[in-house]
Order: structure tokens, then C-alpha cells, then sequence
């Protein structure tokens, strides 16, 4: 059975290595491989042992023993971090509708964002590119937005934000004249957003089954298309721990194929995928 699975790979893949795979992602991230990914974690792992010229799985589980940065390229290469400028538009429209009027109203003049799960930093800077198009005097404002992530090699193209022009074409004049400048020679058909974008937001290195060391209370949570990774058990803490790191009344944006169905006595459903803290009396 085994070599028949087998047939046509480069490297012998066995059920034992992807157990191993499986289980040591699950531990670290708490990613639940699905056995139907046997393939997908196949071809995203032997890139790895290519670049490094290692001869077989045995051999590359050993070499990250022994070379224990070499886990976090495992890991790297094992997230899925597909992600895009302004994805599910209407959570964009809630923040105009009904998030700027109150940061307009509100004395305090400073906004925190977490942008939870942020891949290459689309989520993040459509955000702020929000709140600097409805906001006008935005820099009369202490506004931070934090991003984060698990993959080390999408937060330094985050850092950078360059992206190629076809991830952007899209987006509207407007948005790409005054966010975007674009990219000439080794750089053409590259964008790059603009110093004053990069400067809102801070993306850092935070696994999120981990401790999470932010001091304050946010304004609005973004953590979208990364709780279908892990386990409901995984996800009900990951929610309870959104739960007490959101301000009163504030705001949490998961993905479209997210509901919180076991966490609705913390939150109210107010619009497509966006849940209300419900303030405990
Ligand atoms: C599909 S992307 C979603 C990106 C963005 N939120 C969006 O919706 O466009 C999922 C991201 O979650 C990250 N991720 C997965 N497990 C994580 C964990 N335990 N801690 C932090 N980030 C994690 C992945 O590295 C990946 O970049």
C-alpha cells in the first residue's frame, strides 16, 4: 500500500512521516492536518529538502534536531497564507459605518487594531488605508495597529510591503495614487506601499496558542481565516482570549467560514462575520 502511495515522489513520504508532520504541527501552531493533505504537506515540505540536498524524511527530521531554526522553516512552510488587499469587502464598510464615527466622537483619540493571523499584510494596511481615507486629520490621532503572525517569512514581506501589481490592479485610482508608488527597474511590475502606511502598523512574530504579551485592550480584532486551522477546543480559547483583550462594546472580524456558534453568550452577530463583545454587568 505504502509504496503504491508512493509511486512518482521524489522522496518516500510514508504514513509514519506524516504522522510525525502532523503531530508536531498541531503541537507547535495547533494546525489540524486533515489526512486528505498528505500530498499538499509532501509537496510544501520537499522544497525543504531540496534546498538543503537532504536524501529522504528520516533525514530532515534529524537535521531539525540538530538545527532547531530549521523547525521554524517547517512550520513556515506548512502554513497556508493566502490573503488579499480589502478580502470581504463589507467588513472594510463596517469600519467606515460604524467604527469611524465613534473613533471621530470619542475624546480619547487613540485606536488600537490587532490584525491576528496577518500572513503577508494585506489585512493590515487595507486597514489602514480605512482609517486614513475616512479619517482626514488621522495624524491628529494615536493610532496603532499591531499584526501578527506565526510565519516569520510572510511577516518580512509584510515588513517590506511590496507586492506584485496584479494583487492590486483592483483596487481603485485613488487608493494606488495615494498608497502605492510603483515599482521601476529590478522592481517593475512591483508595488510598494508608502512609508506613512508602514508606519500605523507593527508587524511582529506571536503564536497565538501561545501567551500573548500585549498590554492593552483593542478597539477592533481582525483574526480571519486562521480559526478554520485549528480545532473548535483551540478556537473557544482563542475566543475567550479575544473576549478579554477587546475594549467594551468593541469588535471582533473572523472569516466568512467562521461563525462563533459556541461563543455567542460572549458576543452579538451584528453584521456578516462581525461579533460584538457583549459587556459583562
Ligand atoms: C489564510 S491566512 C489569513 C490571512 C488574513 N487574515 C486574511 O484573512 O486574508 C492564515 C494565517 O494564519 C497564520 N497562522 C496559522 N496558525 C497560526 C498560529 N498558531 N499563530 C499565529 N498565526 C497563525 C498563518 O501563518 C497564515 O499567515
Amino acid at each position: 500500500m505504502e509504496s503504491v502511495l508512493n509511486y512518482g515522489r521524489e522522496f518516500e513520504f510514508t504514513t509514519a512521516h506524516f504522522s510525525k508532520v502532523k503531530s508536531d504541527l498541531y503541537e507547535y501552531a495547533g494546525i489540524v492536518l486533515a489526512d486528505h493533505k498528505k500530498d499538499m504537506a509532501y509537496n510544501r515540505l520537499v522544497r525543504r529538502l531540496r534546498a538543503l540536498s537532504i536524501m529522504s524524511f528520516d533525514d530532515y527530521f534529524l537535521y531539525i534536531d540538530s538545527n532547531p531554526q530549521e523547525f521554524s522553516e517547517f512550520i513556515n512552510a506548512l502554513t497556508t497564507n493566502l490573503s488579499g488587499f480589502f478580502r470581504e469587502r463589507h467588513h472594510f464598510d463596517f469600519i467606515k459605518s460604524m467604527i469611524v464615527p465613534k473613533i471621530r466622537e470619542s475624546k480619547a483619540q487613540s485606536v488600537r487594531v490587532w490584525s491576528a493571523g496577518c500572513s503577508s499584510g494585506e489585512e493590515a494596511y487595507s486597514i489602514a488605508m480605512t482609517l486614513a481615507q475616512e479619517i482626514p486629520n488621522i495624524s491628529q490621532y494615536d493610532i496603532k495597529i499591531l499584526a501578527t503572525d506565526i510565519d516569520s517569512s510572510v511577516l518580512q514581506a509584510a515588513q517590506l510591503g511590496i507586492y506584485d501589481l496584479d494583487r492590486v490592479s483592483d483596487l481603485g485610482e485613488d487608493i494606488l495614487r495615494r498608497f502605492f508608488l510603483k515599482g521601476v527597474g529590478s522592481r517593475a511590475g512591483k508595488v510598494q506601499v508608502i512609508e506613512e502606511l508602514k508606519g500605523a502598523v507593527s508587524f511582529k512574530h506571536l503564536n497565538l496558542i501561545n501567551h500573548w504579551p500585549m498590554k492593552g485592550q483593542f478597539d477592533f480584532i481582525f483574526c480571519r481565516n486562521v480559526m478554520i486551522y485549528f480545532n473548535r477546543e483551540t478556537q473557544q480559547e482563542l475566543v475567550q482570549n479575544f473576549y478579554r483583550y477587546l475594549k467594551d462594546d468593541s469588535y471582533l472580524f473572523v472569516g466568512h467560514s467562521e461563525a462563533l456558534a459556541h461563543h455567542t453568550s460572549d458576543f452579538s452577530l451584528i453584521g456578516k462575520t462581525i461579533y460584538q463583545k457583549k459587556v459583562s454587568l
